[in-house]
């Protein structure tokens, strides 16, 4: 099993990593904000989610900013690893959920495999994002600011790329 850590500035994110956790009862047994969470809880994971919104301009959230530091003492060699990220396409359209990229960086510099990665960017509307990349999102994208009805289709069809790319490497 495998468990979702995220930030969040207001409060949103956390409704949205409840509804990944119910899409993904099989691969996800706690959901948790990143504050406070001991390295070697992640590192205890053989499967993990990160998520949170982008703010500022193009910044993690001050919790997830806080806890970067903290990915030095944890060795995400052999684990799969999926992104989530909340974002305002419209209200932050030259910096749209840019702060995926900010966690995806650290990932891959851990160690750790990205799955679920090629996530497309059809259907939303913004001038630049740091998060696309080779032309898709690295990770799931909801909006609930301007498409909080788009955001249950969208986690179901990311947490099937999830299980297929996940199932099969955890017992
Ligand atoms: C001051 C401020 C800065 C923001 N900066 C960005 C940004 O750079 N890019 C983006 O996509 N969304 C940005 N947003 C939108 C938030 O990411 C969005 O409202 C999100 O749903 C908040 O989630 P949270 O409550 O979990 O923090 C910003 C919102 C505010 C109020």
């Amino acid at each position: 099993m495998g468990k979702l850590f995220y930030g969040t500035q207001t409060g949103t994110t956390e409704g949205v990593a409840a509804s990944i956790q119910a899409a993904l009862p099989d691969l996800i047994s706690d959901v948790k904000n990143i504050y406070g969470v001991k390295p070697e809880d992640i590192q205890a994971c053989d499967f993990l989610i990160f998520g949170g919104s982008t703010w500022g301009d193009g910044e993690l959230t001050d919790d997830f900013a806080d806890y970067l530091p903290k990915f030095d003492s944890i060795d995400l060699t052999g684990k799969k690893v999926a992104l989530f990220a909340l974002g305002d396409q419209y209200g932050y359209s030259y910096n749209f959920v840019s702060a995926m990229k900010i966690v995806y960086d650290k990932v891959i510099e851990r160690g750790g495999e990205i799955v679920a990665a090629d996530v497309s960017t059809e259907g939303f509307e913004y001038d630049h994002s740091e998060a696309v990349i080779d032309g898709y999102f690295c990770g799931l994208v909801v909006d609930e600011v301007n498409q909080p009805d788009l955001t249950e289709a969208r986690i179901a069809s990311w947490a099937e790329k999830v299980r297929l790319a996940v199932r099969g490497a955890l017992v």
